[in-house]
């Protein structure tokens, strides 16, 4: 099983961040793909990546991150892939959800990373919220040039089927276990297998048992059995495909 969007260097777990990787370990988790979204975590997660080889780390820059001085972060992130090995770029996108004042910055420094992951050859890790059709123009510009994922997705099954076409992964997180899901239970019935991931997006949106606590990277299974119920599959197929899914895409 592999979590593919775990951010396990925040400060919530720097008392018991080995406690989590055997807790990982003991459920099957063997590979964590460890997420920056800024400056000091896109160095954070090196540092862990050197010390834990259950890490591949990614190194981004979240829309909160555009501000005015959104083109020196962008050369920041540059210099940063000329010197590190990533595994993508991201995670990097458009959150209207805290107010739209930056939303031409968020736009710029989304696509100055796009241009980056298509000179690098490296997957997208998209974060999207309450921004899907401004999302879906800008990636739909790359159609054929870019690989990807849209990470902890929530939108529309609809929508999610769209951006398969536009060559990306669907990956859903805690969220598709919460009772009142309906649409994430929707997208992880009918959304093709071999487009789908599993993720936890740590320490935030713990599945539904643990709702409002810590999230962690082993709770992935979590996320996976509720998938194995919805699609009357085994559970040890949604590992297998999952995982499959995920090793390509990142090339881990
Ligand atoms: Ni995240």
């Amino acid at each position: 099983m592999i979590d593919t969007h775990s951010h396990l260097f925040e400060d919530e777990f720097s008392d018991d961040l080995d406690q989590c990787i055997s807790r990982c370990k003991s459920q099957g988790v063997n590979k964590i793909v460890l997420v920056g979204f800024s400056e000091s975590t896109n160095n954070k997660a090196m540092e862990l990546s050197r010390k834990y080889n259950i890490f591949y780390p990614t190194a981004g820059m979240h829309p909160c991150e555009a501000d005015d001085g959104w083109q020196k972060k962008v050369m920041i992130l540059q210099d940063f892939l000329k010197a590190n090995k990533v595994y993508a770029i991201g995670e990097c996108g458009l959150d209207y959800h805290y107010g739209k004042d930056n939303i031409e910055n968020q736009k710029k420094l989304f696509k100055a990373q796009i241009e980056l992951a298509i000179l690098y050859d490296l997957p997208l890790i998209v974060h999207m919220r309450d921004a899907t059709m401004d999302t879906y123009e800008i990636l739909s510009k790359y159609k054929g040039m870019l690989r990807g994922v849209m990470h902890c997705y929530s939108g529309s099954l609809e929508m999610a089927n769209e951006f398969v076409k536009l060559g990306f992964y669907i990956s859903l997180g805690g969220p598709v276990t919460f009772k009142n899901a309906k649409e994430s239970k929707r997208v992880a019935t009918n959304i093709p297998i071999d487009r789908l991931l599993v993720e936890t997006d740590c320490p935030y949106l713990a599945p539904g048992i643990y709702r409002g606590k810590r999230n962690e990277s082993s709770y992935v299974v979590y996320v996976a059995s509720e998938i194995a119920k919805l699609r009357e599959m085994s559970y040890e197929d949604v590992e297998k495909i999952t995982s499959l899914n995920s090793e390509k895409l990142f090339g881990i």
